[in-house]
């Protein structure tokens, strides 16, 4: 098989790992991909949002299966088009998309068929939003643009001032465009945060090993939101209870009501999860593999994952055995100075032996190959993952990894899997 990935970061350079050890892939290509990517797959300079250059590319070079990884694109309705042209994809259509595409519409889901999720409520326009939160005086409080907003549409305000900023950013300057029309409130909600992506076919759901994400830009968690600075898996907040838990009163139900609103889920669905004192509460869907969680979900994998793929596409999921290994995976993040904010870019990388280095993989996320050198091309530069029997042992190899690799202005959180340490030794 050829298999094309549409997407250009270390999410995807973890999936096209994987996809190449598939003993019934020949070739792996990429739209668009990056510097790092090069070394394994075929690349092409086709954005991974241009939904006719990319059935055209899947033309061009035969594709057998495309694998379609980042939010926009889905949203946008990719694989509905890849499908039409008649290529097997992994990947949720559009209607089903919108469980990520709209906060909205996740919250009424959660709502009408009794998934724990925060106390809610929507609104269309600014003054309402503030006359409510005045009303309530609870802080912090939780608003959250409606549509995709790059990660960046969710505001925890401390304060009155706080809140009417940031509604104002959100609903009148539209800062995240359209996407900020309506805003959900939301009840704030305390205990540590799991992410589970899990599999489905849209008639069962087969979670992966858990992860946890460390979303804040500087150690302690401080500092600016990101994309992600750093992931470890397991999580160690997912016990077996907690697991079970969640698979009786989130994942199924998730499946079932996605079925019932005739917007059956196929693909890679993204429970961002809180473990409150009152039990498991859903933060978030994804409607696809997270970044960076992908990077230290699929290294445990060890069941071919075209396999995985195929029974998603014919819905036999539930006839296949998936198995993960024992061992622990952690993820540092090493960005260009400067992110989350602005930050430059071709920025020479050394330490790399063609994109590598032994004893870690090294998942690029925002790296080019300028006249044969590899440079910085994005915020998110370098994922470092190594496994390890345990979280010390694969964080001891992922830093002393990241202590080799050179940029200037490199930084990256010293503090990646302490909290779940912690809670290990608790
Ligand atoms: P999201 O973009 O939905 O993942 O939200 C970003 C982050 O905001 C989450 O990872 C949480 O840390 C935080 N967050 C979102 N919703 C809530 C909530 N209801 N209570 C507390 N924290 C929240
Ligand atoms: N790491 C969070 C996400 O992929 O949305």
């Amino acid at each position: 098989m050829k298999v094309l990935v549409v997407g250009g970061g270390g999410r995807e350079h973890a999936l096209i790992r994987r996809i190449k050890e598939s003993k019934r892939v020949d070739s792996v290509a990429c739209c668009p991909g990056n510097g790092g990517i090069s070394y394994d797959a075929e690349c092409y300079n086709v954005s991974a949002t241009d939904i006719d250059g990319v059935v055209a590319l899947a033309k061009e070079i035969k594709a057998d299966f495309v694998v379609v990884a980042p939010d926009d694109p889905l949203v946008a309705g990719m694989v509905d088009a890849l499908n039409g042209a008649g290529f097997p994809t992994f990947g949720p259509k559009a209607n089903a998309e919108i469980i990520e595409g709209s906060k909205v519409f996740s919250k009424n889901l959660m709502l009408k068929y009794n998934i724990p999720t925060a106390e809610y409520k929507v609104f269309d326009n600014a003054e309402d939003v503030i006359e409510y939160i005045k009303e309530k005086n609870e802080f912090p409080t939780v608003i959250k643009a409606d549509g995709l907003a790059l990660g960046k549409g969710v505001i925890i305000p401390e304060s009155l001032e706080e809140a009417e900023a940031g509604v104002k950013e959100i609903m009148e300057d539209k800062i995240f465009g359209e996407s900020g029309n309506n805003v959900v409130v939301e009840e704030f909600l305390t205990g540590p945060e799991v992410s589970v992506l899990a599999f489905t076919d849209g008639k069962c759901v087969k979670p992966m090993v858990s992860s946890m994400d460390h979303k804040r830009a500087l150690d302690g968690d401080k500092g600016l939101n990101t994309g992600g600075m750093g992931t470890v898996s397991p999580n160690p907040y997912y016990t077996d209870e907690v697991a079970k838990e969640c698979m009786e009163k989130i994942f199924i139900p998730t499946i079932e009501a996605m079925n019932k609103e005739g917007r059956t889920f196929k693909g890679c669905l993204y429970f961002g999860l809180m473990i409150t004192p009152k039990g498991p509460k859903v933060i978030e869907y994804n409607c696809r593999f997270g970044d960076p969680e992908t990077q230290v979900v699929l290294p445990r994998l060890k069941t071919d994952i075209m396999d995985i793929f195929e029974a998603i596409n014919n819905e036999t999921l539930s006839d296949l055995d998936i198995e993960w290994s024992d061992e622990a995976c952690t993820c540092v993040i090493m960005a260009s100075g400067g992110y989350p904010k602005s930050y430059p870019k071709g920025i020479e990388i050394t330490g790399l032996t063609d994109g590598q280095l032994d004893g870690v993989t090294v998942y690029h996320a925002g790296t080019s190959i300028n006249d044969g050198r590899l440079v910085t091309s994005g915020g998110r530069v370098l994922g470092v993952t190594a496994l390890g029997k345990d979280l010390n042992e694969a964080l001891k190899k992922s830093y002393d990894a990241v202590e080799k690799i050179e940029f200037d202005g490199a930084h990256y959180r010293k503090d990646i899997g302490q909290r779940a340490l912690k809670a290990i030794s608790k």
